[in-house]
This record gives C-alpha cells, structure tokens and sequence, in this order.
C-alpha cells in the first residue's frame, strides 16, 4: 500500500496508518509494539478529563508515556469545556504532543453524561470542548461516529464544525452509536465528512486487511486509516500496511510485552494486560482455543509464560 505522511503543524506523522485508542490495550507497552511494527499515530485510551483532577495511580498509568513514543497522543473524554481545558493543560498530560477528543464513545453511561458519542447531538458543546483543548497549545485532534442514530447522520456537518472550531486532524469511525461494532462502516458518511473539510482525516472501521485500507482510502477519499481490533488479533497488519518485514513470533510479541509492562506497571496489571493481549493473539493462531480460557485462570506469570509457551509454540512470525 502507499502511504504518505501528514503533516499537523509541527508534528509531521510518519505515514497515513494509526492505531485506534481502545480502553483495556493501547497501554504504552502495546503502542510501542504497534511502533515497531510501522503505524504512524497511537493514541492512549480515553482517559475521563473530570478524574484527572484525582492524579491517581490509575490516571498516571493511562497517561504513562516515554520519550521513546515518537508521537504522543492522548484521549480525553468530557463534557465540560472549562474541565476539559484544565485536563488539556494540566501536568499528566504535559508530555504529550497531541490532544484526541473522544466524541464517538457509545457506552451507556458515557453518553447518559453527556460525553463520547452524546456530543454528535450538541454541536455548541462540542465544539466549546475544542476551542478549550486548543488553548493548551498543542495539537487537538477528534474522534466521532458518523451519527447517534442510523438514520441521521451528522457526519459532514460535525466534520465541519471541528474544523471551525479549530482541530488539527479528524479520525471518523464509519458506525453510528445505534451499529455499536457491528456491520461493515458507512463509506459514504466518511467521504461526506473528508469532502467537508481540508484537515487530514483518517477513516476508521472494519479494517483487517491491506485490501480493506486500500478500499477505505478509495470510497471515502480519507488521508489515511485507523485499524482498532484486527490490530490486536494481528498487530502485524501495521508492517504489512506500511512495507514492513516483522519476523518476531506472537509468543517472543507476547515476552516482549511482558518485559516492558514490568518495567513500569505492578504485577497485577500486567498479568491483565497480557491475558487480554493473548486472548486476542490467538484468534488468529489455529490450534489455541483450548488454551483461551486456562488462560483467565492464571495467577502468576511463570504459569502465564507456561501456558503462553504451549499455546503459540514456536510458530514464523507472518
Ligand atoms: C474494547 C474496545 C475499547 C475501545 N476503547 C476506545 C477508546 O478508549 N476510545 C475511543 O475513541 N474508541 C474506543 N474504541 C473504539 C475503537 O477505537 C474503534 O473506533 C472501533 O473499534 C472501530 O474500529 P475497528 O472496526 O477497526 O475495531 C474501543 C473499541 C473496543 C472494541
């Protein structure tokens, strides 16, 4: 696939193909894995502007980044702009370069507050949350579905309002909140909102494959990709989208993450990580079923890196 790079004011992004934030993976250890593996952009998963006040563990776990992270950027999740702008500011995020806005998270209790997916239907608010999150400075992307409900799509007109506001790039997920995960992506509501705008704008939704990118960037004239959980079963599709030769075996992926989450989280989290992680590794390896749910009943490491060891063996990576 050819790729090009996309310039946000002073962050040039190395190539058109990102990772999408998702809570539960896209933790420092596994967006450094989808760097090695070649995607241009990775996001941390949402992170509640209104608990940031609290700078707890877990906040600083989700913010965790290194210098090693070539592009930073983090995911924030709100409603009030004044909340939002003092999160954008604040010192845990101080190290990022780039701001996403999540307005397309479609969980019940997300969008009964007002936030995620329940801005498509307040544009005003919306779009005080961008003109907030600029005045940090950086970089502000955003991050929407194309509707709340099927049958009335914003998408183009949201786009638009984004860009008024101010944002650098959009990433637009082709399913309204309605379609949750389900069902290809709505081509069209995607090209809608590319021909709204004159930011970049990546395309994001069912992507598992470089014929699937390659089918996106043509029906939506989008910038580039996003790829969420085809990532996660096959975080190879980065290298393969972008020209790539990984040779590094799912269980070396597996031991490598292990390494790196230990170096800064505690146990616990890290065993919760990589269950998560293999779970979904071996949806595209044969012969692992078996193992999936022995895993969940692991409660140290050693036994993890045993059953690890049995299920992926010592399989050629791609
Ligand atoms: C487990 C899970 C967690 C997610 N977490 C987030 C999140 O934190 N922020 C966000 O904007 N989208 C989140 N998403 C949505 C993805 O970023 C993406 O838009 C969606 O999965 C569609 O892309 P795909 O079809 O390639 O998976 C999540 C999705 C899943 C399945």
């Amino acid at each position: 696939m050819r790729t090009k790079e996309i310039y946000l004011g002073r962050v040039t992004l190395p190539n058109n193909i990102a990772m999408a934030p998702m809570a539960g993976y896209t933790c420092y250890p596994f967006r450094m894995l989808c760097q090695e593996m070649g995607a241009g952009l990775c996001f941390t998963e949402m992170v509640s502007a209104n608990a940031l006040k609290y700078q707890d563990r877990a906040n600083r776990r989700l913010l965790l980044t290194t210098k090693d992270e070539k592009i930073r950027a983090a995911q924030l999740l709100g409603d009030d702009p004044r909340i939002m702008e003092r999160a954008a500011c604040g010192e845990l995020l101080e190290a990022f370069d780039i701001i996403d806005i999540n307005m397309g998270c479609p969980v019940p209790n997300v969008f009964k507050s007002g936030q995620g997916s329940a801005l498509l239907a307040d544009l005003p608010k919306a779009e005080a949350i961008i003109r907030a999150c600029k005045r940090s400075g950086k970089i502000v992307t955003v991050k929407f579905r194309i509707g709340i409900r099927e049958d009335e799509p914003v998408a183009a007109e949201f786009a638009r309002m984004c860009e008024q506001a101010g944002a650098d790039m959009l990433s637009v997920h082709g399913r309204s909140r309605s379609r949750m995960y389900d069902g290809p992506p709505c081509y069209e509501q995607i090209q809608l909102a590319k021909a709204a705008v004159s930011i970049p704008l990546l395309a994001n939704g069912g992507i598992a494959s470089i014929e699937d990118a390659e089918k996106m960037l043509e029906l939506t004239g989008a910038d580039g990709v996003m790829v969420g959980r085809y990532a996660l079963e096959d975080p190879y599709i980065f290298a393969r989208l972008t020209g790539r030769t990984v040779q590094k075996s799912r269980y070396t992926i597996l031991t490598e993450q292990t390494a790196l989450a230990l170096r800064y989280y505690d146990e616990p989290f890290v065993i919760a990580y990589i269950r998560n992680l293999a779970a979904y590794l071996m949806k595209k390896q044969k012969g692992t079923k078996r193992y999936k749910q022995k895993i969940y009943q692991c409660s140290s490491l050693e036994e993890l890196d045993m059953l690890l060891r049995a299920a992926f063996g010592e399989e050629e990576a791609l």
